[in-house]
């Protein structure tokens, strides 16, 4: 039996990049993944790629930003499929246009904190209070290496993901005793479109942060995906409050 037969995952942004990974992953795994993402053309690529390997998904569009919407998200995914045993809260933009602090637009600073700080608190909240009712669960939040230490040019962007780590810590302590496991995951450079974005604003960038991974590549999506499988199977159940790197090293320069 796979690991994660019939368990219920819910996973944000998951019609692109690392939020796409995880829901095939744990599809191939047989979780139910309930597939969450603004773009609905996206998202449902995604459940059709997670069924074409043999796995189950659902589709519900919504933007994290929004209380509600997040709030629908959770009840609609516990209609369908009945619980929420792992919520994976991993959409996120960003920040907009790279420039230093006293440079960044006002409109770029309350997107990046709308959708990267408060998306995760609301998917939290209503996660919580799903698990709390049915006896248990597990969160992962998506950091970042820049929730670890400083990203030059991209600070709003690096204070909200500081803030994920901060929510993911204090939560864990929060709901240790609940049956309630809280981590976040920190990948450093990862292919996406997100990433490739940064690169088109400054393709000499790309070149250059290479050098900076001690493995000497940037990571795959897949990478994120095993390292949130693993930090999410029953064989982690003492592992909570963590920020896992998932770094290529880097972190450890
Ligand atoms: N790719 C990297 O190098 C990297 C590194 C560290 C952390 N991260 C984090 O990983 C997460 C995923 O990033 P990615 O690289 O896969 O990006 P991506 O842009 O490839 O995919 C993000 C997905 O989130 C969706 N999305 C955007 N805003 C949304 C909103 N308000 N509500 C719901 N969905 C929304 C998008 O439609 C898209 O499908 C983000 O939180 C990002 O900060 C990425």
């Amino acid at each position: 039996m796979a690991s994660f037969q019939n368990q219920v995952v819910v996973i944000t942004g998951a019609g692109a990049g690392l939020g796409r990974g995880m829901a095939l992953a744990f599809g191939r795994e047989g979780a139910k993944v309930m597939v969450s993402d603004i773009d609905e053309e996206s998202g449902q690529e995604t459940v059709a790629l997670v069924q074409k390997a043999g796995g189950t998904a659902a589709f519900y569009k919504a933007n994290v930003a929004h209380y509600h919407q997040v709030d629908k998200l959770m009840a609609v995914t516990v209609e369908h499929f009945g619980r929420i045993d792992i919520g994976i809260n991993n959409a996120g933009i960003g920040g907009g246009q790279m420039a230093r602090l006293a440079d960044i637009s006002l409109i770029d600073y309350q997107k990046t904190i709308d959708v990267n700080l408060s998306g995760v608190f609301y998917c939290m909240q209503a996660e919580l209070k799903q698990m709390l009712a049915q006896g248990g669960g597990k969160i992962v939040n998506v950091a970042s290496v820049a929730g670890l230490r400083p990203l030059a040019n991209a600070s709003v962007y690096s204070a909200t993901k500081h803030a994920v780590v901060g929510l993911t810590k204090t939560a864990a302590i929060e709901y240790a005793r609940k049956n309630i496991r809280i981590n976040a995951v920190c990948p450093v450079f990862t292919h996406s479109n997100m990433v490739q974005s940064m690169f088109d604003q400054s393709p000499e960038l790309e070149q250059k942060l290479v050098k900076t991974i001690p493995m000497g590549r940037y990571g795959q999506p897949e990478d994120v995906a095993q390292a949130v499988l693993w930090l999410c199977s029953e064989q982690n159940n003492f592992l909570t409050g963590h920020a896992l790197p998932i770094d290529g090293g880097s972190a450890a320069v």
